[in-house]
């Protein structure tokens, strides 16, 4: 049986396949492959273990040949597969969930903390030689203890840092998404709003935690932006699309919004014109999971959803195609 790896991923995943006896070919590139490089390297494959990055249809499923039983995306978001013409040609898909659930929502606090915080901007200050003794009133932030946090996305992601919020900052949570979750809310004190709208402009602090969909695509717009206090911060870690950039960009350079930390961008590696040059954001490059422990964990389960197919059975965590 045959594997082919999109890009190196780290060792452990590789060896778990290695050690089943199949051959395992890895991008030899350091870089996204073209869609030719993907079609040429995927042909024979039995399985192809993507990245993200990876833009996967039925007519890669059908350049590969026909051998292909599996996907496994090292991801838990997979809207880089056409996931419906994908399962029309038979192939299995699956994801990494839960693996990532503990990283990310620690990168999404991070995020908020140090945007209310000021913690780069105060970083960039003090390199620059610019601190000359303490002053009363030098960079002052805002605190999130006893603020209201909105999440809008209570999965598995947005539930933790609702958890954080709640357990260890004494924050109230108010939270959007398509399913109430009563027991959340009596566990967490956190109260269900019926519209994203009424997050924007109750919450002090917001994280996205949704994934990308034709329906959340542009979710966060000039529209929704508007509704937010001055005051309030806003926090992406779930896929850049959902967030119209520009619209970002604007209100933050006009200060309709206080700051803004963003760990995913609308159109990767990309980033809107001005946006770094603004002080009330904060920037990661997509490396919200990148944790040692983290990206380990995520190669070992999309080598386990590997063997589990190509030993005949089911994914352990499948792709489910509504
Ligand atoms: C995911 O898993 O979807 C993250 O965006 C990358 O780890």
């Amino acid at each position: 049986m045959k594997v082919f790896i999109t890009r190196k991923i780290p060792a452990r995943g590789i060896d778990m396949l290695k050690e089943k006896g199949f051959e395992v070919i890895v991008s030899p590139h350091d870089r996204v492959l073209t869609r030719d490089e993907l079609v040429e390297m995927g042909r024979g494959a039995d399985a192809v273990l993507a990245q993200l990055t990876d833009r996967i249809d039925g007519a890669v499923v059908d350049s590969w040949g026909g051998s292909v039983k599996i996907i496994a995306n090292y991801a838990v978001g997979y809207d880089n597969l056409n996931t419906k013409e994908i399962a029309a040609k038979g192939v299995r898909m699956s994801n990494t969930p839960d693996v990532l659930t503990e990283t990310v929502a620690e990168h999404a606090f991070a995020l908020l903390l140090s945007i209310a915080h000021r913690i780069v901007e105060s970083d960039r200050f003090s390199r620059a030689g610019k601190y000359h003794g303490w002053e009363p009133e030098l960079l002052l932030g805002t605190d999130m203890s006893h603020k209201t946090l909105g999440i809008v996305g209570l999965g598995r992601i947005g539930s933790r840092v609702a958890h954080h919020a709640v357990k260890g900052f004494d924050m109230n949570v108010i939270y959007y998404d398509v399913r109430r979750n009563e027991q959340f809310e009596g566990e967490m004190g956190a109260s269900f709003r019926e519209k994203a709208e009424d997050v924007f402009k109750e919450a002090d602090f917001i994280s996205i935690h949704v994934p990308l969909l034709d329906s959340t695509r542009h979710m966060v717009n000039a529209d929704l932006l508007q509704h937010m206090k001055p005051t309030a911060y806003f926090v992406n870690t779930s896929r850049g699309p959902i967030v119209d950039e520009v619209a970002l960009r604007d209100a933050l350079r006009a200060g309709t919004i206080k700051g803004a930390a963003i760990d995913v961008w609308e159109n990767e590696p990309e980033l809107t014109p001005d946006l770094a040059n603004l002080d009330n954001i904060i920037i990661t490059p997509h490396t919200a999971s990148a944790t040692i422990e983290t990206r380990q964990k995520m190669g070992e389960l999309a080598a386990k959803n590997i063997i589990e197919v190509l030993e005949g059975r089911e994914p352990l965590t499948p792709i489910k195609v509504a």
